[in-house]
Parts: C-alpha cells; sequence; structure tokens
C-alpha cells in the first residue's frame, strides 16, 4: 500500500484506534481493525526457526508451539563465517513462516558477547561487530525475501541476562559506536529490516525504548532506517516519551498505556502526528505483510532437516586434531560415550525455544551412515547439573579401553546457560569433566565432541587428542556429527569467539554483572580479541581459530596502492590454495592493525576484523580473495566531531588465520580528510603545537629558546637528558612556560594562541 493511502486510512481513525494500535492486540498479534479492512497479523521468535504459539502464549517458551525445524543456533551459524548459508536458512525460515501464515520472525538475535557468561550468548552470533553484523543482515536478506519481516534485537548494549529489565549499561560514546552499535549499523543498512526490537535494559540511564537519540538520531537519521521500532515484551516504560522518541509499537499488548496516549494528545503534550507517524508505521507492516502473502507456501519438514544438517556441518569447529585422530574410519572400532551421543542438547533456552519435529542424534545418524560399523555406547553421565556416576564413568572407562578411538559427546546442560540469567562459572558439570578424564586415561585416543552456546574452559585439554566444537547445532547435530567425524565433510567452522584460558581473564570480568543495576563498560573497545591481543596475552582458542582436514596456504597478497586518501578505497587481494588431498572450505579473513600509539592519537586495539570470505576449493586448486576497503575499515569514532575519523597514519593489511596468527601483512599509508577542530588556550600542550603543520614553524624557535636551557645540563651525569627535556616540553602547557624560560612572556603566547585560532 502506497505512503498516501496509509496517511488516508489513519486520517479515518479516530484517537482512541490510533492508541489502540500502538500495542498489540495480544501476546503475539498486532491491532486490526474490520471497520477499516485492516487485517490481524502475527509475529513470532525467531531467531533459528520459528516458536509459533498459536494457543497458551508466554515469552520463555515455557507453552508448546507449533513443530518446526530448528536450525543451528546463533552461536553455531556465527562460527560459519557463511553469509550465503546464513541467508539461505533465512530464506527456510521466511518459506515456513508464509506457510503458517506469520508476519515476522523476531530475530536474529545479535547483541555482542561481551562475556561468555551471558547467558544468551548462545543466541547470540560473535563479540566483533563485523562478523555479528554481516551474518545478521544475510538472516534478515534471507528471511525478507519471502516477504516476512525481521526484528534484528536487542537494540542495544543488551550483553548480559542479570536484571536486563533495570540495569543501564554504561558506555563511552567511542565504544558504543564501534563496537555495540556498529553490529546493527550494518545490518539495518545492508538488510533493511521491517522492525527492529530495542532492548530491555538502560544505556547511560535512559531506557531504549525512551532513548530518541538511538531510535531517532541515530537509527533513523543517521543510518536511514525506514521500518517500525518495538520493544522487547515487556520493554516499555513511559509510553508518551517512547512515542516520542521513536519507539512505534508495545509488546506484548494490550497492556495498560493507551489512555496515557489518549491524554497526552489531548492535553497536547503529544502532537498528534507523532502518533499518526507510528500508526502509518504500523500499518505499512500489516499491509506490506498481506499484499505479499504467499498461500502456496509449504512447510517442507524433512528438507529443512536437511538444510539444518548441513548447516551444522558448515558451522562446527575442530578445535584440536592431534596425530590426525580424526577423520575417523568406519573400519575402526568406536565407543561412543555421553549421553549427547544419544540425546544432543541442541537449543538452548527461552524465547527461542523451538518444538523441533525431530531431533537426529549422532547415535541414529550412525545407524544409517555407517551401516555394519562397529560403534559401541555407554551413556557416561545423566544430563543434571554436577552429578558423578562412578559406576557410569567405570562403565564409559571400560568401553573406552576396548575400542580403538572413544568419542565423548559432551557439553553444557540447560540449567547452565538460558535466557533470563547468566553463568557464574565457565566450567562443565563435574561429572563429565571426570569422565573425559576417565576415558582419557583408558583410551589415548580419545576425542570430546562438544554441545555448547558459549566458550567453556577445558583443564582435561592436554589428555585428549581431538576437540570438536558442535556448539547447539539445532535438531540435525547428530548427522553433521557423523559426516565430520567420518570425514564425509570436512570442518570449516571459525570460532566467533574467544575462548579464554580462565573466567579471570575475560576483559570485563570485574565488572560484568555491575553494581546496583550500573554496569560499567570499563574494558571499552577491548572486547573479545581486541583485547586478549593488545594485551598479548595467552587463550585457550582465539577468535577466528579452527582446523581443517585439509592444508591451504596463501601468497600473493596484493594492495590496489601503497598509499590512498581516506575517500579511495581500497582493494586488497590474497591467494588461497587447498594444498592437501581432499575438497575443504577456508575462512579468509583481513584485519587492519594500526600499531604503535601515535603522539595526540587515540588507543587502538593491536587489529580488528575488516574483511572476511569463505571460499571452497579443490584439492590442488587456487582461488584469488578479493577485498575493497572503504574509510570505515580505518577509522574510529571521534568524540569531538561525533562522527567517524581516520587518522593520518600507515597502517597494516593482515591476512590471519586467526586473531594471533598473521599470515601476510603489507603496510598502507592512509591520509585522513578530515580535521578535528580545536581551539588553542593557554592550558594546550606543547605537544598538540608540534604536530599542528600551523605551529611548526614558531614552535622551532621556542624550541631553540627551550632547547638552550635544558642543554645546559647535558653531559654524561646530568640530571637533565635532552630526551627529558624534550618530553618534558611536550606535555608543558603553555602557561607554564614563562616560568622556565626567561625569554618567554604572557602576552607573547597569547599572540600564539591568536595566531594559532585564526581563521585561514
Ligand atoms: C526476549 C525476546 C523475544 C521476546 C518474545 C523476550 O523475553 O528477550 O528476544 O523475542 O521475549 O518472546
Amino acid at each position: 500500500m502506497t505512503i498516501e493511502k496509509i496517511q488516508e486510512l489513519v486520517k479515518q481513525m479516530t484517537l482512541e484506534e490510533k492508541a489502540a494500535f500502538c500495542a498489540g492486540k495480544d501476546f503475539w498479534r498486532l491491532a486490526s481493525c474490520a471497520r477499516l479492512g485492516i487485517p490481524e497479523v502475527m509475529v513470532s521468535d525467531g531467531p533459528h526457526g520459528l516458536r509459533a504459539q498459536k494457543t497458551a502464549q508466554d515469552n520463555l517458551g515455557i507453552n508448546d508451539s507449533i513443530e518446526a525445524v530448528c536450525f543451528p543456533a546463533g552461536c553455531a551459524t556465527g562460527s560459519s563465517f557463511d553469509r550465503n548459508l546464513v541467508k539461505e536458512i533465512g530464506s527456510a525460515i521466511g518459506t515456513e513462516a508464509q506457510a503458517v501464515d506469520l508476519s515476522v520472525v523476531l530475530g536474529p538475535a545479535m547483541n555482542i558477547k561481551r562475556s561468555p557468561l551471558c547467558g544468551r550468548n548462545f543466541e547470540y552470533i560473535s563479540e566483533d561487530p563485523l562478523l555479528a553484523g554481516e551474518l545478521a543482515a544475510s538472516l534478515i536478506n534471507g528471511i525478507q525475501s519471502k516477504n516476512i519481516g525481521t526484528s534484528p534485537k536487542h537494540f542495544a548494549a543488551n550483553s548480559q541476562e542479570y536484571h536486563r529489565m533495570s540495569n543501564s549499561s554504561e558506555i563511552d560514546e567511542r565504544t558504543l559506536r564501534e563496537i555495540y552499535l556498529s553490529n546493527f549499523e550494518r545490518a539495518v543498512k545492508q538488510g533493511q529490516p521491517w522492525t527492529i526490537m530495542n532492548s530491555y535494559n538502560k544505556i547511560n540511564g535512559t531506557y531504549t525504548c525512551e532513548d530518541k537519540w538511538l531510535l531517532t538520531d541515530v537509527l533513523r537519521e543517521e543510518w536511514g532506517y525506514k521500518g517500525l521500532v518495538e520493544t522487547d515484551w515487556g520493554a516499555m516504560d513511559d509510553r508518551v516519551a517512547a512515542l516520542k522518541a521513536g519507539c512505534d509499537l508495545e509488546m506484548p499488548g494490550p497492556g495498560d498505556n493507551k489512555q496515557d496516549i489518549i491524554d497526552a494528545v489531548t492535553n497536547g503534550t503529544l502532537s498528534e502526528e507523532v502518533l499518526d507517524t507510528s500508526v502509518a508505521r504500523i500499518l505499512d507492516l500489516i499491509f506490506k505483510y498481506t499484499e505479499n502473502r504467499d498461500t502456496t507456501a509449504v512447510f517442507e519438514y524433512e528438507k529443512g532437516h536437511a538444510l539444518a544438517a548441513k548447516a551444522e556441518e558448515q558451522c562446527m569447529v575442530l578445535l584440536k586434531n592431534d596425530d590426525a585422530v580424526l577423520p575417523l574410519k568406519a573400519s575402526q572400532k568406536v565407543a561412543f560415550i555421553g549421553q549427547y551421543a544419544e540425546k544432543p542438547r541442541f537449543q538452548g533456552g527461552g524465547s527461542s525455544h523451538i518444538n523441533a519435529f525431530r531431533v537426529e542424534s549422532a547415535l541414529e545418524a550412525a545407524a544409517e551412515l555407517l551401516p555394519g560399523s562397529d560403534i559401541t555406547f555407554a551413556r557416561g553421565f545423566e544430563d543434571s547439573v554436577d552429578t558423578v556416576d562412578p559406576v557410569l564413568i567405570a562403565e564409559a572407562a571400560e568401553a573406552a579401553r576396548a575400542a580403538d578411538v572413544a568419542v565423548v559427546f559432551a557439553g553444557l546442560p540447560d540449567s547452565y546457560e538460558s535466557e533470563g540469567y547468566d553463568r557464574t562459572h565457565l566450567r562443565m558439570p563435574m561429572g563429565q569433566e571426570m569422565l573425559i578424564e576417565a576415558v582419557a586415561a583408558a583410551n589415548p585416543n580419545t576425542v570430546v565432541v562438544l554441545h555448547n552456546g558459549s566458550a567453556i574452559e577445558m583443564p582435561w585439554i592436554d589428555k585428549v587428542k581431538g576437540v570438536l566444537e558442535a556448539y547447539l547445532g539445532g535438531q540435525a547435530v547428530g548427522r553433521a556429527e557423523i559426516r565430520i567425524l567420518y570425514g564425509m565433510a570436512n570442518p570449516s567452522g571459525r570460532l566467533a569467539e574467544t575462548f579464554p584460558l580462565r573466567l579471570e581473564d575475560t576483559p570485563c570480568y570485574l565488572d560484568f554483572g555491575g553494581e546496583d543495576d550500573i554496569v560499567r563498560y570499563s574494558e571499552g573497545v577491548f572486547v573479545g580479541y581486541r583485547y586478549y591481543t593488545s594485551r598479548n596475552m595467552p587463550v585457550l582458542f582465539p577468535f577466528g581459530y579452527g582446523l581443517s582436514y585439509t592444508d591451504f596456504s596463501y601468497s600473493n597478497l596484493h594492495l590496489s596502492a601503497d598509499s590512498i586518501r581516506e575517500s579511495e578505497p581500497l582493494t586488497v587481494s590474497v591467494d588461497v590454495t587447498n594444498t592437501g588431498s581432499i575438497a575443504g572450505a577456508e575462512v579468509v579473513q583481513l584485519y587492519i592493525g594500526a600499531k604503535g600509539r601515535k603522539p595526540n592519537g587515540i588507543i587502538r586495539p593491536v587489529r580488528e576484523l575488516r574483511g572476511f570470505d569463505k571460499i571452497y576449493l579443490e584439492p590442488g586448486e587456487t582461488k584469488t580473495v578479493t577485498f575493497t576497503l572503504d574509510s570505515r575499515a580505518f577509522a574510529v569514532w571521534n568524540t569531538t566531531l561525533h562522527d567517524w575519523y581516520v587518522d593520518t597514519r600507515e597502517y597494516t593489511v593482515e591476512i590471519c588465520a586467526n586473531a594471533f596468527d598473521v599470515l601476510l601483512s603489507a603496510p598502507v599509508n592512509v591520509t585522513g580528510e578530515k580535521d578535528i577542530p580545536y581551539t588553542y588556550n593557554m592550558n594546550s600542550i606543547v605537544g598538540r603545537l608540534m604536530h599542528d603543520p600551523k605551529g611548526a614553524a614558531i614552535l622551532a624557535n621556542l624550541q631553540n629558546v627551550f632547547g638552550g636551557e635544558a642543554a645546559a645540563g647535558d653531559g654524561e651525569d646530568s640530571a637533565v637528558s635532552s630526551e627529558m627535556a624534550i618530553a618534558m616540553m611536550e606535555g608543558m602547557p603553555l602557561r607554564s612556560l614563562p616560568g622556565f624560560v626567561d625569554t618567554i612572556k604572557k602576552p607573547m603566547l597569547q599572540q600564539l594562541i591568536d595566531m594559532l585560532n585564526a581563521k585561514e
């Protein structure tokens, strides 16, 4: 429906009707109006499959929902580093939504993994905003290609579950822009989602539902967002303030705020135009969906299951493979150990919980894919918290001893990670850790397959030969596991998050959770690998890490120029060759480094991911991968300009195997094109003049005078070396100079300041 027609409709609505449209009709449905022919539409979670509740409703996955396909969760698809794959999952979910008449899928969930403790990390994509933003955009584009809306969530800075409805994320401007908003910026610009869901929390003291800066100035005016903003379920604070800020729809509804809207319009504190704009956005969504209904769409369950298996195959990360213990051979006698071989943990708890129509375990898949192979099974543990069952462990060790290889299917139980609360430690249940140790002691060829939604500590790592991270891999996880374990597919996932050695090493260890509902993000932009690489700290497994059954080599790194201006694009190409004997996919990672701190410059991470691509290579095949970088690849957020800013300096373009391992690198000089305005005064330091071309000539004279004084003490045992004199002068405010240099007088300095501040 055209915007004109929508506006016509809005004109025909009474104030009461308009106010009613600003909240849902119930838990999942938007308001409708038979009088004006405005139909009823339903929304549903998301993000990795449909949780459509057609009867009893809730937002925590307690009541039943329709049978659907559970695709791998965000923790897994993040590790695929594969835009096409995620888009394919999106379009399958879009078709399913058409088939069951849902207008919007509530996802992608894309908050930054600030700490591995966040209970909802299993739904989120990455600790890196580029990766999270790109893959979120792919999911949006896939779902929306079927004329179903999406709702990237939770906007923004919602990186913990503890007190998520009352805490305030206290974040400085640069960190917000570079880390916690740039993921959403990318998703919005590349995906134009139909809706966006604001988060429960406050940002710097303001609930996001009523944050005009966030919802209007940044989202709509800067990023060009055209859709509607809805609250997370129950995230509304002040309804009238929220409308003014740009929050259109309160969910769930109808709630108790309709009268507030009517009163505010009647008494003139809320302009009716603001209300009309929000209602128009809601109607636009309703008609966009109903006018593009695909009534021929069919929910293809088996096809979905096959896609879930293929997807998980491309998500799993091979973390360790000593002595090429993997892939297994069908001729080997293998002991499968652990309850997750029979009953895998494949999804997380809460609003994303899907009623999977079928779940395929590794044991079930092995029976079909490896007929006649010698696989035994020992349960090893019960999926309950911290129980150690010595009988099950002894049985498992026995089974391991009798086999050529032991594969332990372990991980975190549901109760360890979920929406609504955070983890308190990074360990697996003690019973499972003891099981792994016992099995490894019984059989040196032990492999662990992990089912968890976020990083864990692995005190047992040196005792096993192989580790395969399956994450929460969706309903077909078992099939994907068998195909990877037995070499029918080659692992190609890479970690989208760092696995630290210990919880205490994590960048926000001291601040996570907050005090009195104030959560200080004091680590700033140093989130995830940005922190560990900059501190050169050992980690268990770095961001971007993952092994393959084949080998890749990199050559011919080529930059289109060795120096550019900020507005010029830089093209980077590199050749990647599969040097092994089997086919496989490789994730090519490009980082930009800005080493060393420039005088007056800001502190930057050692390197930041600025491009990635996943390519498939036959044995011996070489492909050239090309990246085009724009100024944002080099930029930081400048808090004087309140804009992106490129510092003039040398950067390094780095092609890496992971955040720590640089394979090839080349320098490039970039000349920034923006000036940061500055007004000199008596408190300006001499160092600032040193780097200001205008001040350089004047300063030369000044240095002679000052240098002369300092030189008086020069000599072997002088207390003041010339380095020290220069350093002291660099940091000295202009006002202090007369005290040290007789020839410098205050009026002279004022003259200097006036000259420096004079417009050209
Ligand atoms: C969650 C959202 C979800 C909504 C509806 C909330 O509790 O935070 O992610 O979409 O419920 O179920």
